[in-house]
């Protein structure tokens, strides 16, 4: 990630442009670390200053999630200029274009543009691509969305999508239990799930639970299927468990059986001359429309001081869902920033909230739409409601 190790470091006063990088807004110091309010070509994001004795480091703030490396490089020369800094050391020289992956595709994407008319087949840690590229020349009337969060892996198959001028493929890097949770009920055709991660000794981390079929049952069409192929006994029958749980099941279960094109984890299981055990759901039901979370905004302020002492006090994990609020980000005597973490264990979102000229709005923006983390609002709100 690029960074920049720099001495004679000055806080500079923001708001201001500088070599069209806007800087929004810019904290004191919280211990030893600040945070500066980036925009450039419509994107919020942090920087951070992290000082250590008369040095400072300056970096991004992965929570703000900004894919493209050259924005935040753009962002951290130009903040070191405006700091009268000296860089001691950096990796911020932009010697090449941000490679344009047009198979990838955000989660605004498919929250915001996303046609859903057409059949949707999913493939959940679709690793190094092969089965999902198969499928995707062989069905070209059929989107093909992947969801992988092996970054590396994801970009080796947007690279194989540009190279063999795949076009109906999309990638998302997210975890697919969130991912699942913010789609349509009754939009997708099938749900690939090759090889999972088996987790034989700690099954709570399995991509599939209770939680899971209950989301993909609901985003599953009717006649709908949903395909786990996994060399895991257990896990192929802890899932056959939670399938027959369902009041309304079709599920058929194969072992050793041959199919069309291998994946890399095949191969490799298939040398070790292991089992393989698949099970194929068929979705007979048709769920009721989802209910639409939208609204992430707070109607009351306090000071984010006193937010952070009560939100420390009052916020534990309950109702499957927790909100933590840790660092403070003092932007003046009044304004500031807190940093929060929310949604589920397993796949926790964290961002910012801004409080400022008497509002309180997250930053860079809203959370992603998932109930976990609407019930995460509405704790912040309570904690914030009681105190005005
Ligand atoms: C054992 S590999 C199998 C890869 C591929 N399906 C194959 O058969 O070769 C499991 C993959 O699932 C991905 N994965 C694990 N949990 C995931 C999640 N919650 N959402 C999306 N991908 C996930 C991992 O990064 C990994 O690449």
């Amino acid at each position: 990630m690029p960074h920049a190790l720099v001495e004679s470091f000055e806080i500079p006063k923001a708001p201001f442009v500088l070599e069209g990088v806007e800087f929004e807004f810019i904290s004191l110091p919280y211990k030893n670390c600040g945070v500066v309010g980036v925009k450039i070509d419509n994107h919020n994001f942090l920087l951070k200053y992290i000082q250590n004795e008369n040095k400072t480091l300056i970096k991004y703030d992965k929570a703000t999630r900004i894919p493209k490396l050259n924005i935040i490089k753009r962002a951290i020369n130009s903040f070191c200029n405006a700091a009268n800094s000296k860089k001691l050391h950096s990796n911020t020289v932009i010697t090449r274009k941000d490679p344009e992956y047009k198979n990838y595709k955000n989660i605004d994407f498919f929250l915001e543009e996303f046609n859903f008319d057409k059949e949707i087949w999913i493939e959940i840690g679709f690793g190094s691509g092969r089965h999902m590229l198969h499928n995707a020349k062989n069905n070209p009337s059929v989107v093909h969305i992947g969801l992988e969060i092996h970054k590396a892996s994801a970009e080796q198959v947007l690279k194989q999508c540009m190279l063999q001028n795949i076009d109906n493929v999309y990638i998302n890097d997210s975890d697919a239990r969130m991912f699942l949770e913010m789609l349509p009920a009754n939009s997708v055709s099938k749900i690939f799930i090759h090889f999972p991660v088996p987790w034989d000794k700690a099954p709570h981390r399995r991509v599939i639970s209770k939680n899971f079929i209950n989301e993909a049952v609901t985003v599953l069409k009717e006649g709908g299927r949903l395909e786990l192929r996994t060399d895991s006994k257990g896990y192929a029958d802890y899932t056959y468990s939670i399938l027959m749980d369902l009041d309304f099941c079709e599920l058929s279960a194969k072992k050793n059986h041959f199919i069309e094109v291998s994946s890399k984890y095949e191969d490799r299981w298939k040398k070790e001359e292991k089992d393989f055990y698949d099970l194929v759901f068929i979705n007979h039901k048709s769920s009721d429309e989802k209910e639409i979370i939208k609204d992430f905004s707070f109607s009351g302020y306090i000071n984010y001081e006193d937010f952070l002492k009560n939100a420390k006090e009052h916020v534990e994990p309950e109702d499957g869902f927790f909100v933590s609020a840790k660092e403070k980000y003092p932007l003046n005597a009044k304004d500031g920033l807190v940093k929060v973490t929310m949604g589920t264990f397993n796949s926790p979102q964290s961002l910012y909230l801004l409080f400022k000229d008497g509002k309180i709005s997250y930053y860079p923006k809203a959370p992603y739409p998932t109930k976990a983390n609407f019930l995460a609002h509405k704790k912040l709100e309570a904690i914030i409601g009681k105190n005005i």
